[in-house]
C-alpha cells in the first residue's frame, strides 16, 4: 500500500474514534439536561463512531498494513446551549466528510482500486450523517423553542436504536 495512503487510513482510526469521543460528551451534556432522548442519540452515535474507527482498524491489519494508535483529543466544542451542540455536530460532519475524501483522492491518485471500494461504504455514509445532523438541526429550529415541541422532539429521539454497520470486513 502507498505510505501516504496508509498514514491517512491509520489517522482516521484516531478521527472516528475523537468523533465517539464528541458524541459522547453531548451525550453526557444533553444526560445533564435531562433530556435523555437527545442523549440516547448522540450515545448511539458514538456506538457508530466506534465501529467506523475499527473498519480503518480492520482494514489496515486485512492488508498486513501496520496500525499505530494515537492519544485521542479532548472533545473541543463548548457545549453552551442545545442549538450550537446540534450545530457543531454537522459542522464536525462536514470535517469528517472532508477527510474521507482526502483518502479517496490520495487512493485515487496511485489507483489503489481496493482503498477506493472500501472508502465507496463511507462516502454514503458521510452523507447519510450529514443529513441526519442537518435533520435534528431543522427540527430544533422548527419546535425546540416549545416545551411540548422539545418533549415530543426528545422521545422521538429516545426511540434510535444501535445497529451495527452494514459494512462487514
Ligand atoms: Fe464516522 Fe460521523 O463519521
Amino acid at each position: 500500500m502507498d505510505s501516504k495512503v496508509r498514514e491517512l487510513l491509520n489517522d482516521q482510526i484516531n478521527k472516528e474514534l475523537y468523533s465517539a469521543y464528541l458524541y459522547l460528551d453531548f451525550s453526557n451534556y444533553f444526560e445533564e439536561r435531562s433530556l435523555d432522548g437527545f442523549a440516547n442519540w448522540y450515545y448511539i452515535q458514538a456506538q457508530e463512531e466506534r465501529d467506523h474507527a475499527m473498519l480503518f482498524y480492520r482494514y489496515l491489519q486485512n492488508n498486513s498494513e501496520k496500525v499505530t494508535l494515537d492519544a485521542i483529543a479532548k472533545p473541543d466544542v463548548e457545549l453552551t446551549d442545545d442549538l450550537t451542540v446540534l450545530k457543531a455536530g454537522l459542522k464536525h460532519e462536514k470535517y469528517v466528510t472532508s477527510l474521507i475524501n482526502d483518502i479517496y483522492a490520495a487512493a485515487y491518485d496511485v489507483r489503489d482500486f481496493r482503498t477506493m471500494q472500501f472508502l465507496d461504504w463511507f462516502v454514503k455514509e458521510q452523507g447519510e450523517e450529514e443529513t441526519n445532523a442537518n435533520d435534528l438541526i431543522d427540527k430544533m429550529e422548527l419546535f425546540g423553542s416549545d416545551p411540548k415541541g422539545l418533549y415530543l422532539l426528545n422521545s422521538e429521539l429516545a426511540g434510535r436504536v444501535y445497529s451495527a454497520p452494514s459494512l462487514v470486513l
